[in-house]
């Protein structure tokens, strides 16, 4: 079976990155380790420079069509003052409103051999296995009113709406649960009904559809500002964490620094089951953003964009075995010593070997290989 992914590369760093897992697809095929057919298109900042939208609408063709999207990154300073409307965002926003995928797997998994990287104590960090389940398609990024309002006195009035209706609780709920069956059997929920009606409704939908569908799952809730503290006082407390799209947004970057770097963290955006085929709309990407400081400088990191792929091919194509292999292949790498400049330690860096983004992708590429050949 030939899966059909469409690679979305974007901005900034985003065409570098994406560029390993094109080559690691091209070897895929041509070593019969799997069967991809791809095609390629321009969104954000890159689609706007050549077609005057963040994303086009044959560009949204594809993407409806695609077993996956593989998205890179979006956005940087050379868009700052392009129109809201089709800043480069808004293209990442509309794949994920128009594909419904509502939940969000970011996996923060601290590599043995990164525990130093982390700007955390060692002890603190090591071993760190947490997944922040994020809705994606509701709350505050969507949510309308949305606007700005000039009051004629001088005065600006701004609005965004943070909505949440009790199915979007309920199957956010249900997939955190659902994963947390998988692992150690706990989730815990974060919202801020203490100043948020949403935030009231939530947990009120959350602690029902624990209580009736999944009395084996340990469930429990924390104010998200304390949830934030505590993940970054004691982080391994956590299992899965199950929040809305905003908090979500903010909790994963604070969970991403605790593995060594931003640079590390995938994610994949999964929709809905289709009730025929049992297949769910998924778009996989990596959790850091385009990085324009680095770009074209060859030294971004990216084993973030690898550790998608690999979502990509559990989550998407079955391939439950490669996926844990390119795993496998990321952290021996690491051990080995290998790093971009973003997962050198802070102090003593001696027996660890310094690459740019090729190095790196050619180093993973290569272990890959010979653990999918050993079989
Ligand atoms: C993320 C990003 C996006 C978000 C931006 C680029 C719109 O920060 O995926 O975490 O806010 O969701
Ligand atoms: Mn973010």
């Amino acid at each position: 079976m030939t899966h059909q992914l469409l690679l979305l590369a974007g901005d900034g760093i985003g065409p570098e990155i994406m560029a390993e897992v094109k080559a690691l697809i091209d070897w895929m095929n041509a070593e019969g380790i799997g069967s991809f057919a791809y095609e390629e298109g321009l969104v954000g900042g890159a689609a706007y420079d050549a077609e005057g939208v963040a994303i086009s609408e044959t560009t949204m063709q594809k993407a409806l069509a695609a077993d996956a999207v593989i998205f890179g990154a979006v956005g940087g300073p050379k868009w700052d003052g392009v129109p809201y409307e089709v800043r480069p965002e808004a293209g990442l926003l509309r794949l994920r409103k128009d594909l419904g995928l509502f939940a969000n797997l970011r996996p923060a998994i601290c590599y043995p051999a990164l525990a130093e990287a982390s700007s955390l104590k060692r002890e603190v960090v090591e071993g760190l296995d947490v997944l922040i389940v994020r809705e994606l398609t509701g709350g505050v990024y969507f949510g309308e009113p949305k606007e700005i309002t000039d009051l004629g006195n001088g005065q600006k009035r701004a609005v965004d709406t943070q909505v949440y209706e009790t199915y979007e609780i309920e199957r956010i709920v249900r997939v955190a649960c659902e994963l947390a069956k998988t692992r150690a059997k706990r989730v815990t929920s974060m919202e801020k009904r203490n100043v948020m009606k949403s935030g009231v409704l939530w947990n009120e939908v959350a602690t029902e559809v624990a209580r009736r569908e999944y009395p084996d799952i340990a469930f429990d809730h924390m104010l998200a500002d304390a949830g934030g503290m505590q993940l970054v006082r004691w982080p391994k407390q956590f299992d899965v964490i199950v929040t809305d799209n905003l908090f979500g947004d903010m909790l994963s970057d604070v969970a991403a620094m605790l593995t060594g770097s931003l640079g590390m963290l995938p994610s994949a955006s999964l929709g809905a089951p289709d009730p025929q085929s049992g297949r769910r709309k998924a778009m996989y990407e990596p959790v850091h953003g385009s990085a324009p400081d680095i770009a074209g400088k060859e030294v971004a990191n990216p084993i973030a964009m690898f550790a998608s792929f690999a979502m990509c091919l559990r989550y998407s194509c079955g391939m439950i075995e490669a996926a844990g292999q390119l795993e496998k292949a990321i952290a021996e790498v690491l051990d080995e010593g290998l790093r971009t400049g973003d997962i050198l330690p802070r102090t003593g860096a001696e027996g660890l070997t310094e690459v740019g983004t090729k190095g790196m992708g050619q180093a993973i590429r290569e272990r890959f290989l010979s653990l999918a050949q050993a079989g």
